[in-house]
């Protein structure tokens, strides 16, 4: 089994490395965010809950998402998966130290914490053109990743891209504060716990994916 942690700032590209990293070794990709997102859709009470603070950038609180994690964690681990990319959790320095002792309870470890490294200008231009499929949530981009045909999702065909509340500028910008005060501290976390992997993030999609094989070919020849 290999576990794996994507972290770096919004926008580094973890949801598009970790989706084809997943589809292609047929690990069980597991991103906070979506979570989220699938709870707000459905209108649930957690949804209602949180949809504010996601939407202006602030994090959602501790208990709520590794309540969310544990619980997709026992569901995936019933059916014998190869392992986990975590696309977005651990946010804190709490919420690492919940999942290490959440992975020992169920007799699992961390491989290796992939830190994606972009400039904050490159950040913004990826976000504010992001756009996503209502149906199958494929990522692409207005000038980066365009869908082959102007709003159709080229995976499934559904006709409605959408362009997430929290992907404008102001919400940008209070993203990437949040990860400055809250998340950057896992970076010491992890190298000093000896797994901690950086990749130069800011190129080309193809280069990254290159690059993030090169890095994890270790770990990639157990699976
Ligand atoms: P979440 O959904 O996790 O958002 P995020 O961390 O802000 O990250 P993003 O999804 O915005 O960016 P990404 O790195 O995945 O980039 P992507 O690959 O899409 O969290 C949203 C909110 O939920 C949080 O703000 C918080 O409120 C809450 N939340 C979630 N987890 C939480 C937790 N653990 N604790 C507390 N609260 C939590 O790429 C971005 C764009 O760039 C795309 O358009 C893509 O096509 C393009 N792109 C990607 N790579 C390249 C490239 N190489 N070249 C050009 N364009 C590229």
């Amino acid at each position: 089994m290999v576990n794996l942690v994507f972290l770096g700032p919004p926008g580094a590209g973890k949801g598009t490395l970790s989706e084809g990293l997943c589809f292609q070794e047929k690990l069980v990709h597991l991103s906070t965010g979506d979570l989220l997102r699938a709870e707000l859709k459905k209108g649930s009470p957690l949804g209602s809950q949180v949809q504010s603070i996601m939407q202006s950038g602030g994090l959602v609180s501790d208990e709520i998402v590794a309540t969310l994690v544990e619980q997709r964690l026992a569901e995936a681990v019933k059916e014998a998966v190869p392992g986990f990319v975590f696309d977005g959790f651990p946010r804190t320095i709490r919420q690492a130290d919940l999942l290490g002792s959440t992975l020992a309870k169920l007799g699992m470890k961390l491989d290796a914490v992939v830190l994606l490294e972009v400039h904050e200008e490159v950040l913004i231009l990826r976000l504010t053109g992001r756009r996503i499929c209502r149906k199958c949530n494929k990522i692409f981009h207005l000038a980066y990743s365009p869908p082959k045909v102007d709003g159709v999702c080229d995976t499934c065909g559904h006709d409605e891209l959408y362009q997430r509340a929290d992907d404008n500028e102001e919400s940008v910008r209070e993203r990437l504060k949040v990860y400055a005060a809250e998340t950057k501290p896992l970076v010491a976390y992890y190298e000093a716990k000896g797994v901690l992997l950086r990749i130069d993030a800011s190129r080309d999609k193809a280069t990254n994916v290159r690059n993030l094989r090169e890095a994890l070919s270790p770990f990639l020849v157990k699976l």
